[in-house]
């Protein structure tokens, strides 16, 4: 009797082992099954994308909490936070050479990033469009003179940053892939009128760019996005007209601005760089864009910044930043940039 007692007892607990394992186990597909000991699943530390237990201010279960609005990483202001961000890129030029093998480069790399929305050819009717779940862009295609006129510097921006219902391409493309991409877009853009660069032409890395680590020989002060932050209140100094040595009085609080900056930042020195249109590229008018940087140079004396602190240089219409073709882009040319040196 007493042996069959333990014979039960024994029947029971290999039972029971066999019962626990089976529930155990029941963890496959969509189940994880029970968790013996939770400490070693949940962690204990908060993590920012989970946390265990349901929280009325987390209805998301993520311990991370939504930005207030408006917030900008660090490091991140002066672009997005400032429509300048925009204005200022105007200034920036493509320092990869438009060489063939650069541009099927751009081609392979559109062709991923872009077509689904500008259509293999830039007529705005890649698929996402034409399911007509997604607005189009304001303009019919690359080939209309909204993209033609659109100098190279603001299509980067826009690429980088997004512009209205376009995402941003900065995290998917580095600087120099987007470069090469916008080779392909003028392209489609131009059609036969797109110039190749000859296969092994140098890239010019000594350009106005988002990363430029030079201009005319000096080595540049790295002061990040406030580069061009200074720049976009630059475009906001005008020179009415061909001739005008004096910038307009409504430069005057965008000019202040830089005064403003080089107060705080005494370490730096100024090249302040002129820049005129190609209709003042005629006998008499060489000198004028070294003219227009002088007067800003006294104007910015005159609120107590130091001359030597300040060098004016002119660069005549050796730079345009857009075609001259149509007035708009020559009053875009016609500019004073700033350049900070240590
Ligand atoms: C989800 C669809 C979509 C994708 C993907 C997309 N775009 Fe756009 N793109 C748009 C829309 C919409 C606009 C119009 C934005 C506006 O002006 O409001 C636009 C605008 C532009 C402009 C004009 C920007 C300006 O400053 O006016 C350029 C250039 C451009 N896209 C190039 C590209 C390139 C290159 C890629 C790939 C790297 C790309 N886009 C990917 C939808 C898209």
């Amino acid at each position: 009797m007493q042996f069959l007692q333990n014979r039960k007892n024994k029947i029971n607990g290999l039972l029971l082992i066999a019962a626990s394992t089976l529930v155990g186990c029941s963890a496959g597909g969509n189940k994880t099954g029970y968790e013996y000991a939770p400490n070693m699943y949940e962690s204990e530390a908060y993590e920012a994308y989970t946390q265990t237990g349901y929280m009325k201010y987390n209805p998301n279960g993520m311990t991370m909490r939504t930005p207030v609005n408006g917030t900008v990483a660090n490091g991140q202001m002066g672009y997005t936070m400032y429509t300048e961000g925009y204005e200022a890129s105007v200034a920036w030029r493509n320092p990869i050479a438009p060489t063939e093998a650069n541009v099927a480069e751009g081609m392979r790399l559109y062709n991923i990033q872009c077509q689904h929305c500008h259509g293999k050819k830039g007529k705005n009717d890649g698929g996402v469009i034409k399911s007509g779940q997604y607005p189009p862009p304001p303009w019919d295609g690359y080939q209309s003179n909204d993209i033609k006129n659109l100098p190279d510097g603001k299509a980067f921006h826009s690429i980088t940053y997004g512009k209205g219902n376009m995402g941003a391409h900065g995290n998917v493309l580095t600087p120099e892939e987007r470069w090469k991409v916008l080779h392909y877009v003028r392209s489609l853009s131009l059609g036969d009128a797109f110039v190749y660069a000859a296969e092994g032409t140098e890239d010019n890395k000594d350009v106005v760019s988002m990363d430029a680590k030079s201009f005319d020989g000096f080595e540049l002060a790295d002061i990040g996005a406030d580069l061009e932050t200074i720049n976009g209140a630059m475009r906001n100094v005008k020179f009415n007209g061909l001739a005008y040595k004096k910038f307009e009085d409504s430069s005057i609080p965008h000019i202040d601005k830089v005064a403003a900056y080089m107060k705080e930042h005494p370490e730096l020195k100024a090249m302040v760089v002129g820049h005129v249109a190609s209709d003042a590229n005629i006998p008499g008018f060489g000198e004028l864009s070294l003219i227009r940087a002088k007067t800003v140079c006294d104007y910015l004396e005159s609120k107590g910044i130091s001359r030597d602190r300040l060098s004016p240089k002119g660069k005549g219409s050796s730079m345009p930043a857009v075609s001259n073709d149509t007035k708009d882009g020559k009053e875009t040319n016609r500019r004073v940039e700033i350049y900070f040196i240590k």
